[in-house]
């Protein structure tokens, strides 16, 4: 059975000695996209990794690169992360001053535009912005770590921009991140999410597939 729910596996819970092993295990598995944590140690309590470790990994894999940027300032990165092989480039309202022009600047380099919304950050982010945007994704944990609880919360929010994307008519994707679970999956679903990144979810399972295969509900 097809599903619209696309499984974005996180690298982060990767094992980073066996990198290309482990993509071509999750691509064969069933994986959807590839989700790729950037911090900086700056804009989140965590550092990961750059553009080289992407433009390393890109051959590798027929799978979408959804580069989630958790680094300030990211405009002056933007163009690197395009040209390592980002297809979706997603940052923070908070990581720069004029999320307009970031978005727009992601749209020029040819790649799809995400916003990136905290625990906390309102949705009226996106609706300033709805014309320019590929993909929301709401954070279910603070950024930074895997292998967090989820926080139940954000499923409301989920809901009301699954109904302002609706209303907009615009295609756009609607992303949860952190604490994605067989337990919390199906509730991202019921609100509306149609992509689900889960790191410690996939890797930190004995058989990808069968992890793959149950976040997705079927
Ligand atoms: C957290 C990252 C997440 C993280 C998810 O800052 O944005 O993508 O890797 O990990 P899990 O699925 O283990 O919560
Ligand atoms: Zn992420």
């Amino acid at each position: 059975m097809t599903s619209s729910i696309r499984i974005a596996p996180s690298l982060l819970a990767a094992d980073f000695a066996r990198l290309g092993a482990e993509l071509a295990a999750i691509e064969s598995a069933g994986a959807d996209w590839l989700h790729l944590d950037i911090m900086d140690g700056h804009f989140v309590p965590n550092i990961s990794f750059g553009p080289a470790l992407i433009r390393a990994l890109r051959p590798l894999s027929a799978m979408p690169f959804d580069v989630h940027l958790m680094i300030a300032p990211a405009d002056p990165y933007l163009a690197a992360f395009a040209e390592a092989g980002a297809d979706w480039i997603s940052l923070h309202p908070e990581a720069g001053p004029h999320l307009h022009r970031s978005l727009q600047t992601i749209r020029a380099l040819g790649k799809k535009a995400g916003v990136v919304l905290n625990p906390a950050t309102p949705i009226a982010h996106v609706a300033e912005v709805i014309d320019l945007v590929d993909l929301v994704l709401v954070m279910s944990v603070n950024p930074g770590f895997g292998g967090q609880s989820f926080i139940r919360s954000q499923i409301a929010k989920i809901s009301a921009l699954r109904r302002m994307i609706d209303a907009s008519g615009h295609d756009i994707r609607l992303e949860v991140d952190g604490g994605v679970t067989m337990e919390t999956a199906p509730l991202c679903i019921a609100a509306g999410a149609d992509v689900l990144v889960a790191g410690t979810a996939v890797f930190g399972r004995p058989d990808y597939a069968t992890a793959i295969r149950g976040l997705r509900g079927c």
